[in-house]
């Protein structure tokens, strides 16, 4: 672990009403960096038209140069400047917009988004969000805003301010609190960039929503266009997490889904259930604090539930394999 840049400034809590928005925006303008909520997850914004902004990004995330980073608009018209958009990005961005999807298009020209911001790509990821407090922030910056998820490279997401502090206090120049997220996975990424839609990273909007959009499947990510950010390890608590368990092991910590409680669960160090409705949306919002939580506990290993594989429940599962994948 790196020792953060500025060991002695602490790093400023916003209480997100107007001033402090309009001090956020002041912040962004003048090159600093500032964590934001979005519906999705907290965001980490610089000033996406300058490198030296951005660098900071980098350098508070411990994030490698080659991972690229999404700039977020206050609405589509101010978005369309950026991007170069097909027939299939129009359509999904007159549905999904505002909301938690992400395309990435060819970079328009003359769009002054930094090379940085892109990690050299001759593509760009665009995104409206549909948090209001992030719109306002967005508008009064009046700039394209880069945001990467506000937490250290490799370690789970943010969905509130407090996590956000956890990672990033003295890194980062201040946090706008806008309390906890409401969709609590990332945005879902779809590249228009060849004749084929490809779905470069399920989240926020299901793949089954998109699909009905487009009238046709999405293909997949394919050699040529990619999230470079997508490493198999990712989302990352400290303890192992062992998937699909059907009961809990003594030591365990638990994470359940639904009305089915695992054998052992009373015995469990500590034990979460994302939904007792099993309801996937209220599961994606409460993963990665439940994550969080259960790590402070303290188990070594965390026994997790079946989750079914439709609606969101495809994004949760895609974050569950990352994090518990070998790490590097
Ligand atoms: O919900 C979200 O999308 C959140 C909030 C803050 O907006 N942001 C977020 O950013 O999740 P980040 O940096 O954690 O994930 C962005 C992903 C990375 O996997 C990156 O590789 C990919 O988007 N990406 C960005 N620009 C790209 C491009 N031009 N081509 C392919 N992948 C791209
Ligand atoms: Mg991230």
């Amino acid at each position: 672990m790196t020792e953060p840049p500025h060991p002695d400034i602490a790093t400023r809590r916003l209480l997100a009403d107007a001033r402090g928005v309009a001090e956020a925006a002041g912040i962004l303008r003048a090159g600093g960096t500032v964590a934001f909520p979005t519906e999705t997850v907290y965001g980490l914004g610089a000033d996406a038209t300058s490198g030296e902004a951005v660098a900071k990004i980098y350098a508070a995330k411990d994030r490698p140069r080659f991972n690229p980073l999404i700039a977020h608009f206050p609405d589509a018209e101010a978005a369309a400047a950026h991007g170069v958009f097909n027939a299939a990005a129009h359509r999904l961005i007159a549905t999904f917009w505002p909301g938690p999807l992400t395309i990435v298009a060819p970079l328009a020209a003359g769009s002054p988004i930094s090379d940085l911001a892109r990690a050299g790509l001759p593509t760009v990821g665009l995104r409206v969000p549909s948090h209001p407090i992030a719109r306002a922030l967005l508008r009064a910056v009046g700039r394209p805003v880069v945001a990467p998820s506000a937490n250290r490279s490799g370690h789970v997401s943010p969905t509130s301010a407090a996590h956000v502090l956890a990672d990033l206090n003295g890194r980062i120049d201040a946090v706008l609190d806008g309390g906890a997220t409401q969709v609590g996975v990332e945005s879902t990424i779809v590249a228009c960039v060849d004749e084929w839609p490809r779905l470069l990273r399920v989240g926020g909007v299901p793949r089954a929503d998109l699909e009905a959009v487009l009238g046709e499947p999405l293909a997949e990510a394919g050699d040529a266009i990619v999230a470079p950010g997508m490493l198999a390890s990712h989302y990352a608590p400290a303890a192992r997490l062992r998937l699909n368990a059907r009961q809990v092991e003594p030591g365990e910590a638990a994470l359940l889904f639904g009305d089915c409680d695992l054998p052992g669960v009373d015995q469990a160090m500590a034990a979460i259930n994302l939904s007792a409705r099993g309801d996937l949306a209220e599961a994606a919002a409460n993963l990665f604090a439940a994550l969080r939580d259960l790590d402070a506990a303290g188990a070594s290993s965390i026994a997790v539930a079946p989750i079914p594989n439709e609606g969101l429940g495809e994004a949760i599962r895609d974050r569950l394999a990352r994090a518990a994948a070998p790490r590097p």
